[in-house]
């Protein structure tokens, strides 16, 4: 169901699209973001585990159980809180995580595959906060700053959202130059290609996560947009950061990822679909490691 929220076929592309570039026509026919069987089936599971927690007064800390709070405690009378209202908080984490954070950490296992260098570097670092217990904290993660630099350079390089849209609220005379933006206009901006201009980001096709060493400050710039900018910045950057860090340090503390014969070089991207995607998957080998293999920089 997951893989199906972000379906990779000409009909759900054309669906999700008009949503960026022609919504009047999704309101008019009342055109479903969604393939309708996922939104059933997130309804059913939904309701199902409610039911669950309410009857036999289950908790879990989790957000559904955020949702039964807000839901008993909703005081706002001009708003409903009920059906669709909370299936949808509910469906639109799951489907807002789904694919973007898989395919960040794909991303990022690509490149360190093809990078070995940066690879022992990188394990080498969340080794070395595994020393004396085998978790990681919330702490642990936050302090990984290499580890932080490969996730916002998988980001640069492979933004899973290629473009943020804008609609322009008042007439904008570009500076320098006679361009004006009329109120009302659509604006596509063009995400893919800001982190791979030149200007921005010297030699774009290299793998570089020292672009975002602390003190170069990349991430503020408006031309580094992987999760948007503004009052409408994704709403999950801090959590879908701190996922995508904490998996990836999980998986270079058990196995050495290595190019097999199927891995895509040069990688070919889908023309479907309205996230980043290879057209082949990314296959690559794992290889399971001793723990202490690398420590320091050094094979031990
Ligand atoms: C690597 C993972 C993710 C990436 C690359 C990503 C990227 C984005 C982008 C580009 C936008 C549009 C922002 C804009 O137009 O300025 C967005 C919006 C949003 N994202 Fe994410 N996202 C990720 C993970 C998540 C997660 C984990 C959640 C929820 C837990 C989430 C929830 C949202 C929501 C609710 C919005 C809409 C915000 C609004 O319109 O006000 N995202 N995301």
């Amino acid at each position: 169901m997951g893989k199906k929220i972000f379906g990779y076929n000409y009909l759900a592309t054309l669906r999700q699209g008009f949503y960026f570039v022609w919504p009047g026509i999704v309101k008019l026919f009342k055109i479903p973001f969604m393939d309708r069987s996922v939104t059933s089936f997130m309804r059913k599971v939904f309701w199902e585990i409610l039911q669950e927690r309410e009857s036999n007064n289950y908790k879990r800390n989790d957000l559904i159980d955020t949702l039964i709070h807000i839901r008993k405690t909703w005081v706002e009378d001009s708003i409903k809180y009920e059906g669709d209202r909370v299936v949808a908080q509910a469906g639109q984490f799951f489907s807002a995580s789904f694919e973007t954070i898989s395919g960040a950490i794909s991303f990022a296992l690509y490149e360190l595959c093809l990078n070995k260098d940066i690879q022992n570097r990188v394990r080498s670092e969340v080794l070395s906060v595994l020393t004396n217990d085998d978790s990681f904290t919330f702490d642990k993660i936050n302090n990984m700053k290499y580890l932080q630099a490969i996730v916002y350079e998988t980001l640069r390089k492979y933004p899973v959202f290629l473009f943020n849209d804008r609609m322009c609220l008042e007439d904008y005379k570009i500076p320098n130059g006679n361009l004006v933006i009329e109120k009302g206009t659509p604006l596509c901006i063009p995400v893919l290609g800001l982190h791979h201009d030149s200007k921005y980001f010297p030699n774009p096709e290299e793998f570089n996560p020292e672009r975002f060493a602390e003190e170069n400050n990349v991430t503020s710039n408006f031309f580094y947009l992987p999760f948007g900018k503004g009052p409408r910045i994704c709403l999950g950057e801090r959590f879908a950061l701190l996922v995508t860090k904490l998996c990836l340090a999980h998986i270079l503390s058990k196995f050495e990822i290595e190019k097999s014969e199927d891995t895509p070089v040069p990688l070919k991207y889908r023309t479907t679909g309205i996230v980043l995607a290879s057209t082949v998957g990314l296959p690559m080998r794992f290889k399971k490691i001793e723990k202490k293999l690398y420590y320091n920089d050094k094979l031990v």
